[in-house]
């Protein structure tokens, strides 16, 4: 094992770096100033830009919501509720049932605790009544989910993890502000699936939500490398995809969006690219691999499996080289006569996808065509024809689990 993590080690890590810092203030930038991931942490998690001017005003979710989701719906449809916003009598009615978990009212009272994890609501008294007036969304909606230590889907934050769990299609399709044909494209996405350019150019081709962490020595980002920094995409997704007010302008693709007169994203951004970069990639479980395979399985990743020719360096891509044309991807063609991802975007080019923390987030590729490692495996080696045998694709693949 390359790392020995528990959560005291890490306290000290973290206390030895922050000593660190208060001695390197000569090297300015060098390492992040607490107060501002402290702000980004914030942004990330409850942070929404202005956009309920999409999710209420247009999408009119509050009004669904408060009608029709209850929390038992709202974590079928893979929402997360933040166990550490729960005071403890809410925390008791739900051990002991006097919460009802079957009413809506319930999910109300929740976003105002502010425990649905990348969900805003603003309840006030209306004709006497609490009710939910507006609602918004965050980045966590997509890229936190919980450590379920509570329950299913009831537990501690874990940012940067992609929900996976999450259908936000079948959450859009909700919306009675949706003719019958888009609602349609909206339920055809299913779990852990977002299409982060449908709404700008009408193609049905969903992706995979990815991470958000091990970001950090990444030089591109997005499966196609479309920005050189985390900040250009976390633009694109703020004001194109959420409805927050700003604008986005891309030559490359001529997609220019400004929503509002007013901007409140870009301010936010600077903070919000230096909290993600502090998001590092999980390791392994204790346990979850084979030590010894893994170790083979190294030497086909950087031998006979011809792996290590794009995904080099410390985080396993050859982004700060090149980005590679779709015929070098094994991924494509997409799934059901799509258009090829690259085609829609900005470089019409893949990244070598960084591969720490690979373990944690299947299905892979960014049109999840393949459910695990061992497909993905397989994948190469009848695509590549590399003819690897059986006991090396096994050894591949414990080595991927280890990294
Ligand atoms: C509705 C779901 C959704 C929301 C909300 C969302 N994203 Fe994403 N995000 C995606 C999808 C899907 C992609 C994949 C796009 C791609 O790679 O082309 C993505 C890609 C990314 C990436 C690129 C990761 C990489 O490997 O390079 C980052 C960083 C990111 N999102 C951050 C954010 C931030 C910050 C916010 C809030 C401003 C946000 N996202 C909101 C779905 C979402
Ligand atoms: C020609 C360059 C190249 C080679 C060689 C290559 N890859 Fe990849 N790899 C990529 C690119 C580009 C992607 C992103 C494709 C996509 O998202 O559809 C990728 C994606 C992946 C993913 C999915 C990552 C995710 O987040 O879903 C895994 C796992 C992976 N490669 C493992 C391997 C293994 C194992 C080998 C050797 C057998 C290998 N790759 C060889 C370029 C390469």
């Amino acid at each position: 094992m390359r790392y020995v993590r528990s959560a005291a080690a890490l306290a000290s890590a973290a206390a030895a770096l922050s000593l660190a810092a208060c001695g390197s203030a000569d090297t300015p930038g060098a390492t992040p100033d607490p107060a501002v991931v402290a702000e980004g942490k914030q942004i990330f998690r409850y942070d929404t830009f202005g956009d309920e001017s999409k999710w209420t005003d247009t999408l009119r979710m509050h009004e669904v919501i408060a009608a029709a989701v209850d929390p038992l719906t709202a974590l079928s449809v893979g929402l997360k509720v933040d166990a550490e916003a729960l005071p403890p009598a809410v925390v008791d009615g739900i051990r002991n049932g006097s919460i009802d978990l079957a009413s809506p009212d319930t999910t109300v009272a929740l976003l105002e605790l502010d425990a649905v994890v990348g969900l805003r609501g603003t309840v006030e008294v209306v004709n006497g009544t609490r009710t939910l007036t507006r609602v918004g969304v965050t980045c966590a909606l997509c890229h936190s989910t919980v450590d379920d230590s509570f329950a299913p889907g009831i537990g501690k934050r874990l940012d940067g993890w992609p929900n996976r769990d999450l259908n936000p299609g079948a959450i859009i399709a909700l919306s009675p502000a949706l003719d019958a044909g888009t609602r349609s494209v909206f339920s055809s996405w299913g779990k852990g699936k977002y299409d982060p350019r449908f709404n700008l150019d009408g193609i049905n081709g969903p992706q995979v939500i990815p991470p958000a962490y091990g970001l950090a020595g990444v030089a591109r980002i997005t499966t196609t490398g479309d920005g050189d920094e985390i900040a250009y995409w976390n633009r694109y997704v703020a004001v194109t995809q959420m409805g927050g007010h700003g604008s986005f302008f891309d030559a490359r693709t001529g997609v220019d969006v400004r929503n509002g007169t007013d901007d409140l994203v870009t301010a936010r951004l600077p903070a919000l690219q230096a909290y993600q970069l502090t998001l590092a990639a999980p390791p392994p479980p204790a346990g979850s691999f084979d030590v010894a395979a893994a170790a083979r399985g190294k030497i086909v990743f950087e031998g006979p499996g011809r792996c290590a020719s794009c995904h080099s360096g410390p985080e396993f891509t050859d982004a700060s080289l090149r980005l590679h044309p779709a015929s070098d991807v094994v991924s494509e063609p997409e799934p059901n006569g799509v258009p090829s991802w690259a085609s829609r975007s900005a470089t019409k080019q893949y990244r070598t996808a960084p591969l720490r923390g690979i373990w944690q987030h299947p299905p892979y590729f960014h049109n999840g065509s393949a459910a695990t490692l061992q497909a993905v495996v397989d994948t190469y080696n009848a695509r590549k024809s590399l003819g690897l045998s059986a006991a090396e694709v096994a050894d591949l693949v414990e080595y991927l689990k280890s990294l």
